[in-house]
């Protein structure tokens, strides 16, 4: 039985979705078990190109079951869209193989809203949110009286008094931060979100006594992480993150499955950094071979079509991730993306105010005052995009990933080299 874990080591957009759905072949479930409609996975396969935020990249695979875990936060209008967007295409999206937890929590329109207004009160401060109403729900999860999870939609008496005490409330709050706001009508909101109860009826279970009976089956279970670990509200970049454990911390209580049944765990890292939205980034390039990394990568946001920022591999951060989620193996994203820069710069160390570390800095200030220490790797100026196994790519290509391996003392088990399912290098 393999339960194995896809995390993703730097800020986000590393890549998963293609190293999860590359796993999918030899998983029976594949779950999600934090963050919400602000990831944005792209998977191609067969000439086709899905592009999903909410739902797990297992719903692309016939047999696989795909599990929305407990610590979502989810829109249900949004998973309705995107739900549909796939069975438009022909893929199957019922019952039978998408199951969503009724302890997940819901992302009502009152969200949304002051997701806008908390961003714009924190002038040059933003945390650059997608915008998705994502901190604001987890705000209310952890302050408990204004909650709503997917269960309490089905039990519409007690939904009903419920929301019509919390809409008096963020009506009031929301009007003292800004007098140009329309009031929310708690009844309007009741009705569509019954409706969409409604559809989501033959989705909604106890996903953790289900997974539970899974690990008994002896199944072969893939988390699949969203955002990345220096994102993790706990762990990451603080206050620049997003406001769930999107490290592997996530994992036991956003599935309720213990830590310790992880088999095998995965971290994603980009062969480059990037980050989208605000904070601290040592490596970031301002420079054209940013704007080149930018450009050859497509790097810009699935979900809300943001440039990302982009800068050279940070072996500091990257393997301070790597560390939080105890990765046993690597898999070294987007290598290809690089391939015509005439030298290549690795973070071995920062520099904060005279002092060298390796160690990630806890406090942001630090972090924002951080020179990186470069290792300079020469070029190696070929296209590696039909680059099949390891002695297919020139010395340089081997010799970065090396050096990625040995500075975060951990094993690259796949090297990705473009964005087809054939175009991964397995060690
Ligand atoms: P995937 O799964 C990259 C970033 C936002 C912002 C911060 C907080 O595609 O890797 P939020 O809306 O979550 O409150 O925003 O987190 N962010 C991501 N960055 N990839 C993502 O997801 C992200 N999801 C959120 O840009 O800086
Ligand atoms: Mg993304």
């Amino acid at each position: 039985m393999s339960v194995t874990s896809v995390v993703g080591l730097q800020w986000g957009d590393e890549a998963k979705g293609k190293i999860v759905d590359f796993l999918t072949d030899s998983h029976e479930v594949v779950v999600r078990y934090q963050g919400g409609n602000n990831a944005g996975h792209t998977v191609k396969f067969d000439g086709q190109t899905y592009k999903l935020s909410l739902l797990p990249t297992g719903i692309l695979r016939p047999g696989v079951k795909a599990v929305i875990g407990n610590g979502l936060v989810v829109n249900p209008e949004a998973l309705l869209k995107e739900m549909k967007s796939l069975t438009d295409r022909g893929v199957q999206v019922d019952g039978q193989n998408l199951l969503l937890s009724d302890r997940a929590h819901v992302i009502l329109p009152y969200h949304i809203v002051e997701d806008a207004v908390f961003e714009k009160r924190r002038g040059n401060q933003a945390i650059g949110t997608t915008g998705r109403g994502i901190g604001t729900c987890y705000r209310d999860k952890a302050g408990r009286t204004h909650a709503i999870r997917v269960g309490d939609l089905y039990h519409p008496e007690t939904f009903r008094t419920k929301l019509a005490d919390i809409v008096a409330f963020k009506n009031l709050t929301l009007k003292a931060l800004d007098s140009t706001l329309e009031p929310l009508n708690a009844d309007a909101i009741y009705e569509s979100y019954m409706g969409y109860a409604e559809q989501l009826k033959s989705h909604v279970v106890d996903t953790t006594a289900w997974l539970h009976r899974a690990l008994k089956e002896k199944k072969n279970i893939l988390f699949e992480g969203a955002q990345g670990s220096l994102l993790d509200v706990d762990h990451g970049t603080f206050p620049y993150v997003t406001s769930s454990n999107s490290s592997s911390a996530g994992i036991h209580s956003g599935s309720g499955v213990p830590q310790r049944a992880i088999t095998r765990m995965i971290g994603i890292a980009k062969a480059y950094t990037t980050r989208v939205g605000g904070g601290p980034f040592p490596t970031e390039l301002n420079n054209e071979i940013g704007q080149h990394i930018r450009d050859v990568g497509h790097e810009y946001g699935t979900v809300t079509g943001r440039p990302r920022r982009c800068g050279w591999f940070d072996a500091v951060a990257t393997g301070y991730g790597a560390k939080i989620c105890g990765v046993d193996e690597i898999a070294v994203m987007l290598l290809d993306v690089l391939a015509q820069l005439d030298a290549l710069c690795i973070c071995e160390a920062y520099e904060i105010r005279g002092e060298r570390t390796t160690d990630f800095p806890s406090h942001v200030e630090d972090l924002e005052v951080a020179k990186p220490v470069f290792r300079k790797i020469p070029g190696w100026k070929k296209d590696i995009t039909h680059a099949r196994k390891l002695s297919d790519l020139p010395s340089g290509a081997r010799q970065y990933v090396d050096t990625i391996s040995e500075l975060l003392g951990v094993p690259a088990k796949f090297i990705s080299i473009g964005p087809d399912r054939e175009q991964t290098i397995l060690l």
